[in-house]
């Protein structure tokens, strides 16, 4: 149960959105490989570079078929392969280029990033559900939707799952999750923590702080998982024993409060 909340972040495999630096590939196998061994299936990847290093580690544990592979539409440009660039809506010829940096034939939980093109973003859920009908992909998911975007959603959609930043600092998916448990549809919160290096900022002991926060968006009704990146194999553990711990108490409740209304 506890293993099932808790999914691994894609940025755990590129240095850029990182205190640390890039985990050597070793250091990647033995992320990736302390997830399975304790049931973390769910593996994210955004950015390309992350599908090219996720695709590696898994062919080299040969352990692809116990991971939930999600993907995101963010693609390698020309001229731009070192860079993290944003995203750009799907096209035909864009799953296949995935699943080969991915070293797949399947894309477990395709993320459509959203925008305000409804007739584009009508299309990207039709070449989704073809894509799903030729077996390619699995599930298809909303990643940064708002509330607005559900509703809009046309009939016969093929999105089953809403991904969102989430967290104690930024609580406005809270009505996204509400509404989309109400549709019957899954609900992942991202960045626990914002990002690592708030964690530092907050001036508390970085492992309180850690666990304060990331049992807050593991706890929250509306919230079905939760995906941390962790540069380290140990924080596997640590982020395990945290969500283990359930509901926040009413004095860690009084401390995230502090941090949530200290002004500068
Ligand atoms: N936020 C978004 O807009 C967004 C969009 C698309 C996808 N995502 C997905 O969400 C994932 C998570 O986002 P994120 O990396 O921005 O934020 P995050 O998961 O809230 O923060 C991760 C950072 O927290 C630190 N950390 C993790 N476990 C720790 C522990 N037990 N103790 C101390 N520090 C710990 C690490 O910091 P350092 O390594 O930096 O020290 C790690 O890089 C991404 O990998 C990606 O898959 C997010």
């Amino acid at each position: 149960m506890t293993a099932a909340k808790l999914g691994l972040g894609g940025h755990s495999f590129i240095a850029e959105l990182g205190n640390d630096p890039e985990a050597s590939f070793e250091e990647q196998c033995a992320i990736v490989a302390a997830c399975l061994d304790r049931g973390i299936g769910l593996i994210d990847t955004t950015y390309y570079q992350e599908r090219l290093a996720l695709g590696e580690v898994l062919e080299r544990l040969g352990r692809r078929d116990e991971a939930e592979i999600m993907a995101w539409n963010f693609f390698k440009q020309p001229g731009k392969e070192r860079e993290l660039v944003g995203f750009t809506p799907y096209e035909p010829e864009h799953l296949a280029a995935m699943l080969t940096e991915l070293r797949t034939d399947r894309i477990d939980m395709l993320v459509v990033h959203v925008h305000d093109d409804a007739a584009k973003l009508r299309e990207e859920l039709a070449l989704a559900a073809s894509w799903m009908s030729e077996g390619r992909v699995k599930r298809v998911a909303l990643g940064m939707a708002r509330p607005e975007h559900l509703a809009e959603l046309p009939v016969g959609h093929p999105v089953t799952a809403v991904l969102a930043p989430y967290n104690a600092f930024y609580q406005e998916a809270g009505e996204l999750f509400r509404l989309a448990k109400e549709w019957g549809m899954e609900t992942i919160a991202l960045s626990p923590f914002v990002r690592g290096w708030r964690l530092d900022e907050l001036g508390a002991d970085k492992d309180d702080a850690a666990d304060i926060l990331l049992r807050w968006a593991a706890t929250q009704p509306a919230v079905d998982r939760v995906i941390v990146s962790m540069r380290r194999a140990a924080w596997v553990d640590a982020n395990l024993r945290a969500i283990g711990r359930g509901p926040l108490s009413e004095a860690e409740s009084a401390r995230l409060h502090g941090w949530l209304t200290r002004k500068g």
